[in-house]
């Protein structure tokens, strides 16, 4: 049990990769804080993690607010005292050409997908801190290294992470606190389930191995980088995308 008695938060763990993240950091032993804006989900997946021999709780939090943010942080330390993990998974979509896309549209996606992120991690910080250790992972996108049409707000959020990725792996490493953005390519998701079969033809088509990626294949290397293996790694982009960006 490589993350025994470490306490890890997932943001966005009520459904999809985040979900996976959850399960597989607490079949590798962590205390999990599931998250997200639908508490009676967030409730369901921790009890799932109970019932198979986990531990877990529940705690209803939009990262988008900076006092949700703060609470969640303070429900753990409540809960458990202590916290070793923080995986900014929360993201979402609002898709559209630039020329119709909303000011709505833009600010949404950067309001979660990046401010959620800073939210979140400013609120971990002071404690990891104190204990001299932590592990900082977000959950970035190949289509923030290669941007994508329709998403120019998703990319620009999404490349944002790794800025701010980088920048946190400076300012805290000298804490012992890594902090990595992990790229995951196309996840079979409720994310991308809304694409035709023929798009998925064709993203096939760019993808080196040949088929999509499933949340279990981003969470395992997410649990990597929160253990004990992975002390020695900060400030990196790991793409989990089947070949499909390769630098
Ligand atoms: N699915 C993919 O192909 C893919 C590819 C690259 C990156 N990603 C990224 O992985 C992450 C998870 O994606 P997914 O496919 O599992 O998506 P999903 O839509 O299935 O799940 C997203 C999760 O985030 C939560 N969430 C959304 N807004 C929130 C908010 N304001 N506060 C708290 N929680 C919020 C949702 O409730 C849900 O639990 C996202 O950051 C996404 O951008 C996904």
């Amino acid at each position: 049990m490589k993350l025994a008695e470490k306490v890890a938060i997932v943001t966005g763990s009520t459904r999809g990769i985040g979900q996976a993240i959850a399960e597989e950091l607490a079949r590798q032993g962590a205390k999990v804080v599931i998250s997200g804006r639908n508490g009676e989900r967030a409730q369901q997946v921790a009890a799932a993690i109970q019932e198979a021999g986990g531990e877990a709780i529940a705690v209803q939090a939009d990262v988008s607010h900076m006092a949700d943010a703060q609470r969640l942080v303070k429900e753990t330390l409540d809960r458990w005292g202590r916290i070793d993990i923080l995986i900014n998974n929360a993201g979402i979509t609002r898709d559209n050409l630039l020329l119709r896309m909303s000011e709505e549209e833009w600010d949404t996606v950067l309001q979660v997908n990046l401010k959620g992120a800073f939210n979140c991690t400013k609120s971990v910080t002071r404690q990891m801190m104190k204990q001299r250790q932590g592990r900082i992972i977000n959950i970035t996108s190949v289509v923030g290294q290669m941007g994508n049409a329709g998403q120019a707000n998703y990319a620009a959020s999404k490349a944002g992470l790794i800025g701010f990725t980088k920048s946190v792996a400076r300012e805290l490493a000298s804490r012992n606190i890594t902090c990595n953005a992990v790229a995951p390519g196309y996840i079979q998701t409720d994310m991308t389930a809304a694409l035709d079969d023929a798009v998925k033809d064709s993203l096939k088509q760019q993808i080196p191995l040949g088929r999509l990626g499933t949340p279990e294949d981003v969470a395992r290397v997410v649990a990597f980088l929160c253990s004990d293996d992975a002390a020695y790694i900060t400030g990196q982009v790991i793409n989990v995308d089947g070949g499909m960006v390769m630098t």
